[in-house]
């Protein structure tokens, strides 16, 4: 039996519950993993309540980091005894052990920490997607400017560092001063407090009144409009989240008079779709973070039977960088 943060209902925070749950032995393609640490993230608010709907009851949870305990028929790259993290797999990684899809779960190198790993595979993977994969036409050069929203979340603080290691004055947007403050050192060239500030005209004048190549918006519907304004002609806007509520229907045309801009919405998940590119992603960022050029921030911790209170604190903008939840 394993302790696990399960859902028997779409709702607040409050419908999450500690229960006990059979684990089993891995199948076919599976490993059975004791887990040191669990990660939290938005998707886990929009899993439980019903943005991203799934059959209930389920179990919460998207990234975890621990020991693998035992391995099924056909799984060759992880053994009993190693240390491995993941992302994705199927919700279910708040937990104190489980039997997921080995496909998604890599072996961790010895020097990434239980809980740095925990806190960083599908932010970090997210990242890497978006800054190597998700890009405008042209590319991005050293140099060039990108907006990127909520920079000193958990994903933010990631990006803010690895789009410096890569030469791009990456320009953040965060909810107070002192969340602007955090992003600026960890390598945001500007920082805007979209509070008080309009970020399209800071981004503008910023910009030499050029506009960014390309927008990284995750907060969706009260930056969508704006997001489009701050592009050059065939910027490109990358969509991949929700913070604020889902972006509202919208017409295509609209983006022609803009400057025949490109408008795309990425999840993590479609570039997982293989064993292979998993690796691939995950070996980019533990490169960065081994080497130290990525350095991953848990701000929160919390005890696996208090996720009530991290979703709490996530949904009400109150943590910044990483949160881990510890079984
Ligand atoms: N598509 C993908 O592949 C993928 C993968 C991973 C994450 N994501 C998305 O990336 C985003 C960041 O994920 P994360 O786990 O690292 O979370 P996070 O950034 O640590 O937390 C979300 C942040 O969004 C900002 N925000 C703006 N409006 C908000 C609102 N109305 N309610 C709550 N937050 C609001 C807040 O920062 P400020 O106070 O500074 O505004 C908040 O701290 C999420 O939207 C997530 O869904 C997408």
């Amino acid at each position: 039996m394993a302790k696990t943060i399960q859902i028997k209902s779409n709702g607040g925070p409050e419908v999450m519950e500690l229960v006990d749950l059979p684990v089993g032995e891995p199948g076919p393609g599976q490993v059975r993993i004791r887990h040191h640490a669990c990660g939290l993230n938005f998707i886990d608010v929009y899993q439980r309540s019903g943005l991203y709907p799934a059959p209930l009851p389920q179990a919460m949870g998207n990234e975890a980091a621990g020991v693998i305990e035992a391995v099924g028929e056909g799984v060759t790259h992880l053994k009993p005894g190693d240390r491995a993290a993941y992302a994705g797999g199927g919700p279910g990684a708040y937990c104190e052990a489980r039997v997921m899809n080995a496909m998604v779960v890599c072996k961790l190198p010895d020097a990434i920490p239980f809980d740095v790993a925990a806190a960083m595979m599908l932010k970090g993977m997210t990242v890497q997607y978006l800054l190597k994969r998700t890009l405008p036409q042209g590319g991005i050069a050293a140099g060039d400017h990108i907006l990127w929203h909520a920079a000193a979340g958990g994903v933010g603080l990631i990006a803010c560092q690895w789009a410096k290691a890569l030469g791009y004055q990456l320009i953040g947007t965060a909810g107070s001063d002192e969340k602007c403050q955090l992003a600026k050192e960890h390598g945001a060239a500007f920082v805007i407090n979209y509070k008080n500030e309009n970020f399209v005209e800071r981004v503008k004048a910023i910009t030499g009144g050029q506009g960014v190549k390309v927008v990284y918006d995750s907060v969706g519907k009260d930056t969508f409009d704006g997001s489009l304004d701050c592009l050059r002609p065939f910027g490109l806007m990358a969509s991949f989240g929700n913070a604020s509520g889902p972006v509202p229907p919208f017409a295509p045309a609209l983006l022609g008079p803009k400057g025949s801009l490109y408008l795309t919405r990425q999840t993590l998940f479609t570039h997982m779709s293989t064993r292979e590119s998993t690796q691939a992603m995950a070996d980019d960022l533990f490169e960065v973070v081994a080497s130290g050029a990525v350095k991953i921030r848990i701000d929160q911790r919390y005890a696996l039977a208090d996720a009530v209170k991290a979703h709490r604190d996530l949904e009400a903008r109150r943590t910044t960088g990483s949160s881990v939840l510890l079984p």
